[in-house]
């Protein structure tokens, strides 16, 4: 696996690979890297002749107060993880190679990232859709491959792909959970053992709000009271610490539901601890 850690050795090693027809699939990631993000690595792997994943921890969408300086890193591993996983390249860029002095330029998320995590975190998507474009640009892939576990964000980047014209195909591909249910995430590691007990409501609670939707209940408001009280802890478990958001919405435009139609999500961001997990569920999105 070929370790890059300029633009132009990025650059150079994909176009040289586009220009002899072959396809390359990028894998953005933040690194701390898990069984989820192999996942991505091994659909690329497959439907792709060659796969350039990328480790950059992206001060730009975090916000003040929130977990850069925590968020783990763990590149050593990541690397093994990769190259096991099939990657034929990994981009390793630092702050100052994206973010160089008199860097200004930020692109304007669409409006699907206006709802849920655009309101808990606003600037968070203004700077995951400036990186994934500088990504694009640096690593002119012929796909990317990005997981729905990050739901809106999967509809951000594709919003953007659309309205940019950018010349990629997207891959949004399944969650992968513990056997519990839990979403894998890098921030799973900060769970303490009582913690990650209280964090399996969270897929408990969009498992009913599933339930609910096949017995045929269409009242959003109702499910969404149900997933609430699964997440602030009912008879048998303790719940969660705090709710940002636990509701049904349009899948395509993440605009709350009042009655559900044909097809919806239900989307989840809880905190336990301080830690904070975000996961969803997709009722017959095509
Ligand atoms: P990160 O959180 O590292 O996630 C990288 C990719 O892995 C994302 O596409 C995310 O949706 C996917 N992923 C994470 N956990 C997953 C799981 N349990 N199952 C399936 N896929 C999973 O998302 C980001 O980084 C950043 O915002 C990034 C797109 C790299 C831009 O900085």
């Amino acid at each position: 696996m070929k370790t890059l850690d300029n633009i132009d050795q990025a650059r150079f090693f994909v176009t040289r690979l586009r220009r002899d027809q072959q396809t390359v699939g990028l894998v953005p990631t933040m690194g701390a890297l898990h069984e989820g993000h192999l996942s991505l690595v091994a659909e690329s792997v497959q439907k792709c002749d060659r796969t350039v994943a990328t480790i950059f921890v992206n001060p730009t969408q975090f916000s003040p107060g929130e977990d850069l300086d925590k968020y783990p890193r763990t590149l050593a591993e990541d690397l093994r993880f990769l190259e096991a996983a099939g990657a034929d390249a990994v981009f390793l860029p630092s702050t100052e190679t994206m973010y160089p002095p008199g860097f200004s330029t930020m692109v304007r998320p669409p409006r699907v990232s206006e709802p849920l995590e655009g309101r808990h975190r606003p600037t968070h998507f203004e700077g995951v859709a400036t990186v994934v474009l500088k990504l694009f640009n640096i690593v002119p892939a012929s796909d990317a491959f990005f997981g729905l576990k990050d739901y809106q964000q999967y509809r951000v980047i594709e919003a953007m792909v659309r309205d940019f014209n950018l010349p990629i195909v997207l891959h949004g591909c399944e969650i992968v959970r513990e056997p519990d249910g839990l979403a894998m995430s890098s921030r799973n590691r900060y769970l303490d053992p009582d913690q990650r007990v209280r964090a399996r409501c969270v897929p408990r609670a969009l498992r009913a709000a599933e339930q609910a939707l096949s017995a045929g209940e269409r009242d959003a408001e109702a499910i969404n009271r149900k997933m609430q009280a699964i997440l602030d802890g009912d008879d048998d478990s303790e719940g969660v610490d705090a709710i940002d958001y636990a509701m049904l919405a349009d899948p395509i435009t993440l605009e709350p539901l009042k009655t559900v139609g044909d097809h919806a999500v239900a989307l989840i961001a809880a905190h336990v601890g301080t830690t904070r997990l975000i996961d969803n569920l997709r009722w017959k999105v095509p």
